[in-house]
């Protein structure tokens, strides 16, 4: 621009004269092969742009926002997880969307939960998913049907909210929610001895296929796990700081170890993973839709005096065990899902029974007439067993509230009904 403007303002007059230069003029012959030398270089210079130009031509028509058929076909393949072989389009050119960050209108109610619950169909997984669905809550329930029935959930069917898969937790599955509460297990010690390999994998494959789909899905995880943990427990009521007394060989293992490893898993999951996590162990728990002959001890007694036969008690009969109507524990467990702490927390109501003494309770409510039975005890079945839940009161604001008498009877109506059905 200087220079042009030296030039324009020295342009010749119309005079015609040549313009005052304090710079000789050079002769031409010693200006030709500079000028050579400049042709060659803008010739090269050229040449280097169009090939620059023409290789880089697919990448700016990709990004151009009018090319839309191109983006969107690229997209097809992410979306459908195939990428094509060859693209120009490098990694780093940012795919564009049509949606933005979703917010929520003023005014609008926050959206419900999308909730899975493995195995949903079992005894207290189908109470907690007739609990999530009053909340206004949508659940998918994933069950196998090892010992869960669809019965516990037909009321639930005609539900837009509701959906049932039946799948088995030792393969994986992919699902979007907001939250996974794992339960499917076989919980009675018949059910789960009757395949151990299968319960085992149940536990540990089961448990890791859930925390990898809360890994990817970013959803919150909330493990059942059991007071079988503590083992046959050298203290008494056990504290969550107990880590246990168990035997790792023993015909129960694949309940009591599997579990153990499951809340291993879980916190794994949390610490290596960053995944949400909160951990249950849940105390003997009684309440409608448990199975009649599961060898747990309440329904084991409710369904024998029904049936007018005597109650089987293994042992002396003076182990003793606490009993918890299962919607306290529905609400113990939603309350730690949605609560700050991981756990694991002790679910159980404290009330402690000698099996005896349970036996009385169930005499009173069913038949003053009926008799008990003795019978040896199983290998490993602990002495004592009764929750310290003070951490869960403390921390969850959550503490049973049905004591035995009142929620024996709601379970003794449900298996007499069941019973006269004809259900085995
Ligand atoms: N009820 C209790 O007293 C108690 C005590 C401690 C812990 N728990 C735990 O609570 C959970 C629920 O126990 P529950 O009493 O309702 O038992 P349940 O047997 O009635 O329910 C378990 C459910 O899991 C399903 N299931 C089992 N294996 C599966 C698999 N591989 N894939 C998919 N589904 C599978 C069963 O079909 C069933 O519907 C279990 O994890 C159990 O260990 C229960």
């Amino acid at each position: 621009m200087k220079q042009l403007y030296k030039q324009s303002s020295s342009s010749p007059s119309s005079s015609g004269q040549i313009p005052y230069s304090s710079k000789p003029l050079k002769p031409r012959s010693q200006s030709l092969p500079r000028s050579f030398a400049q042709r060659l270089f803008f010739l090269l210079l050229g040449a280097l742009i169009a090939s620059t130009l023409f290789f880089l031509h697919p990448y700016f028509s990709y990004s151009h926002p009018s090319s839309s058929s191109s983006s969107s076909s690229s997209l097809t393949h992410l979306e459908s997880g195939h990428l094509p072989l060859y693209s120009h389009r490098p990694r780093s050119i940012p795919i564009p969307t049509s949606t933005g960050p979703k917010r929520i209108p003023v005014g609008l109610k926050k959206p419900s939960k999308r909730i899975v619950v493995t195995g949903g169909a079992g005894f207290v997984g189908s109470h907690l998913v007739d609990r999530l669905l009053d909340r206004g809550d949508s659940v998918i329930v994933i069950d196998n049907f090892f010992t869960g029935r669809k019965d516990n959930l037909v009321h639930r069917f005609g539900d837009p909210r509701f959906e049932l898969i039946r799948h088995d937790v030792v393969e994986p599955i992919l699902l979007e929610v907001d939250q996974i509460y794992h339960l499917a297990c076989p919980a009675s010690p018949v059910h789960y001895k009757y395949n151990p390999i299968k319960t085992i994998k149940t536990n540990v494959m089961g448990t890791l296929n859930m925390l990898g789909l809360a890994k990817r899905i970013g959803a919150r995880f909330l493990l059942t796990s059991t007071s079988e943990v503590y083992g046959d427990p050298l203290e008494h009521p056990q504290k969550e700081t107990y880590w246990g007394h168990v035997n790792p060989i023993g015909v129960r293992s694949c309940y009591d170890e599997g579990k153990r490893t499951a809340e291993t898993l879980t916190m794994d999951y949390h610490r290596g993973a960053d995944v949400e996590v909160r951990i249950a162990r849940i105390f003997n728990t009684y309440g409608p839709r448990m199975c009649l002959d599961d060898g747990r001890v309440v329904s084991n007694f409710v369904a024998q005096a029904i049936r007018k036969q005597p109650m089987t008690v293994y042992g002396d009969g003076k182990q003793t065990r606490s009993f918890q109507y299962v919607s306290d524990l529905v609400e113990g467990l939603m309350a730690l899902m949605e609560g700050e702490h991981i756990g694991p927390f002790n679910l159980g109501n404290p009330g402690e029974f000698t099996m005896l003494e349970l036996a009385e309770v169930v005499k009173e409510t069913i038949d003053p007439s009926a008799t008990i039975e003795f019978k040896e005890n199983t290998a490993d079945d602990p002495h004592k067993r009764k929750p310290d839940i003070s951490k869960a009161k403390e921390l969850l604001n959550w503490e049973p509230k049905v004591p035995l008498h009142e929620g024996l009877p709601l379970m003794v109506s449900d298996f007499q009904k069941r019973i006269l059905n004809g259900e085995k």
